[in-house]
């Protein structure tokens, strides 16, 4: 093989790999968010999603608020009910804003919002 052809095939190699890389990378941190999400909903928020809001993905029934799997909320709007607060439901004083945006995509990709 020629040394210049031998160069072309190495590197064509890595960019290829980078790009794998690069998308298993995306896709392993989005389940994370997602794993989180579940968990903010049911466990890490105070006073939990879950005692008010059904959902039927994370099994829960809360008869307080809206039924989120009929909602359907976009990720946008649940930042924002849960930054704000909205009528009853009161604001998040705890969450880290990445908790915030896991709930958010959870929520929104399990309510058949996206
Ligand atoms: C104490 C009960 C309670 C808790 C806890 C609660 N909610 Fe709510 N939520 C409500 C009520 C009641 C409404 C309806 C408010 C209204 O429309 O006036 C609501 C509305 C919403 C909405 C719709 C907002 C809109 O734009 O209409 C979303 C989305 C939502 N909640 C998500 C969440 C998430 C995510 C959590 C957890 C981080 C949560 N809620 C925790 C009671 C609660």
């Amino acid at each position: 093989m020629r040394i210049g052809n031998m160069i072309k095939w190495v590197s064509g190699l890595f960019v290829l790999s980078l790009a794998v890389s690069m998308c298993l990378h995306q896709a392993h941190s989005e389940d994370a968010a997602m794993i989180l999400g579940k968990k903010v909903f049911l466990e890490l928020s105070e006073p939990q999603c879950a005692l008010c809001h059904t959902l039927a993905d994370a099994g829960s029934t809360g008869p307080v608020g809206p039924v989120l799997d009929e909602l359907k909320p976009t990720a946008d709007r649940i930042r924002t009910a849960v930054t704000k607060g909205i009528g009853p439901m009161p604001a998040n004083t705890i969450l880290t804003r990445e908790q915030v945006e896991a709930v958010a995509l959870y929520v929104s990709t399990v309510s058949g919002a996206k």
